[in-house]
């Protein structure tokens, strides 16, 4: 029987090795992770997450082939194939601070493995990591005298939250680099026969090692790109009087550009494209190529100010004050259907509406923990309420911030009717019906559209 091993029990560990053990009941899986409470909580039916669907994937395969456990030594011993599924999150300090991507959590795991293993194994990077990692990982595990052979591959994981079942289930592609020499064409064989027992083979793609790391930065980078790229345009189409939901449907009708990921914004968060634009960034200016890290770094500007103008136009339109106005946060989480509050535009606009003396109440259906936790130097100063009602009752404005589907749903009249007069509402997600809501009396303000006032 195969075993396989996962450190890090996160939003990628958990999830993918859950599906893994449920296609291939041959398999064994034990997922690691050094959070005792994590573990505890993925034994549980109380995940430590909010994923549709997930829950009922983990419970057909835990206890039966999926196992939860700190003890991350045993796990990795037991194991012919190690996953690395731990955060590589952007450095704070020192050297590239700021924009490249704190490696520490991955180094200590590679350390772990040769330092525990007794046998050869597999190693998977399935973190995003900077392209030639696995190099300098090769290094730390067969330093020294060692008679074990490790065999590192890449297996970027595309996911999105929020879809994350569905995404693994029926993914666009899996993406497995190896070393083009007989033990890496092994290896690479092996980790493609277990994903080709629910994927298609024709979407399960091999490629050298570097490429694989650097298709995973480059796929993200090119989905930001597209986000700021019609951000930029609903600034301009808010100058203009044409409309983004208008133009994002003209171009993405064309084959060349398609639909997907037009969708005007707040902006973009999560706890990935900005770090791994940033570390794109970083790998740029390295290699010496400041114009294209120019390039990409641009992507991340243009998100800024895409928050940034969000407020800007909420304090002038509400009459250049908002001191001691109370405003209702529609959403928290970056994106519906997680709870995943990282990087989220909303904590931008809940700490500059908070210096401009707004009294600010967050609502949000699954992340409210979650955004207590982003806030901390506001836990005092602004209120988190669940239901919406409560939040907008008495408030001037609502402003929306993530596009959960309950929001298209609520009574808005009767909310209208509760709040101080003029009512305004800044839909950050253009996914209300404007006009009804414009009918019923509000102010409405939305991304890349003109407004619609009342006031003379
Ligand atoms: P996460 O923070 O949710 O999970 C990482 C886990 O690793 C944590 O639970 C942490 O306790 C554990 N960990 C850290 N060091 C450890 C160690 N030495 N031993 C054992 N456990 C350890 O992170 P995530 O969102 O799952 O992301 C993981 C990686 O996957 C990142 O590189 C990220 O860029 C990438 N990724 C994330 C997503 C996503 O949707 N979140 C999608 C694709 C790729
Ligand atoms: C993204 C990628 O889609 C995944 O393929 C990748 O695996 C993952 O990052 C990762 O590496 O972490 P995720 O961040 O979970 O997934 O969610 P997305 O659906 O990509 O949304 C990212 C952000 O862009 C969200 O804030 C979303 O609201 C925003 N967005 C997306 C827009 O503003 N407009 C759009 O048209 C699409």
């Amino acid at each position: 029987m195969t075993k396989i091993c996962c450190i890090g029990a996160g939003y990628v560990g958990g999830p993918t090795m859950a599906m893994i053990a449920r296609k291939c009941p041959e398999v064994q899986v034990t997922v690691v992770d050094i959070n005792e409470k994590r573990i505890a909580e993925w034994q549980s039916d109380n995940l430590p997450i909010y994923e549709p669907g997930l829950l009922e994937v983990v419970q057909e395969a835990r206890g039966r082939n999926l196992f939860f456990s700190t003890d991350v030594d045993q796990g990795i011993r037991d194991a012919d194939i190690v996953f690395v599924s731990v955060n590589t999150p952007t450095k704070t300090f020192g050297e590239g601070a700021g924009c490249a991507s704190d490696l520490q959590y991955w180094e200590l795991c590679a350390r772990r493995i040769k330092e525990v293993s007794t046998s050869d194994k597999i190693i998977i990077e399935k973190s995003t990591l900077p392209v030639r990692t696995a190099e300098a990982m090769e290094r730390v595990l067969h330093a020294g005298q060692n008679a074990i052979h490790f065999e590192v591959l890449s297996n970027p994981e595309f996911l999105a939250e929020g879809t994350a079942v569905a995404d693994l289930e029926n993914p666009d592609r899996v993406l497995i680099g190896g070393h083009e020499t007989p033990s890496g064409q092994k290896a690479l064989q092996t980790v493609v026969e277990i994903y080709a027992t629910w994927i298609p083979r024709e979407r399960i793609l091999t490629t050298n090692v570097w490429s694989s790391e650097l298709s995973k930065l480059t796929a993200n980078a090119f989905l930001a790109q597209r986000v700021s790229s019609i951000n930029a345009i609903s600034a301009l189409c808010e100058a203009t009087g044409a409309d983004v939901s208008d133009v994002s449907h003209a171009i993405g009708t064309d084959s060349r550009i398609g639909p997907k990921f037009l969708k005007a914004s707040i902006g973009f968060g999560g706890s990935c494209f900005k770090k791994d634009i940033l570390n794109l960034v970083y790998l740029c200016e390295t290699y010496g190529l400041q114009e294209p890290a120019n390039y990409w770094r641009q992507v991340v500007t243009m998100n800024d100010y895409q928050e940034t103008r969000f407020v800007r136009n909420m304090l002038h339109s509400m009459f250049n004050t908002i001191a001691n106005k109370r405003i209702a946060i529609f959403g928290f989480a970056f994106k519906a259907d997680t709870g995943d509050t990282r990087e989220s535009p909303a904590i931008r606009v809940c700490r500059e509406l908070a210096s401009e003396h707004a009294k600010v109440v967050v609502s949000d259906p699954q992340a409210l923990d979650n955004a207590r936790l982003e806030l901390p130097e506001l836990v005092d100063q602004i209120e988190f309420e669940e239901d919406p009602y409560k939040a907008a009752e008495g408030a001037h404005a609502i402003a929306v911030m993530t596009e959960w589907k309950q929001y298209k749903e609520l009574d808005y009249q009767r909310i209208y009717d509760s709040m101080v007069q003029p009512a305004f509402i800044f839909d950050g997600r253009n996914m209300l019906d404007h006009q009804a809501l414009f009918a019923m009396g509000f102010e409405v303000y939305s991304i890349g559209k003109g407004h619609l006032t009342h006031l003379k």
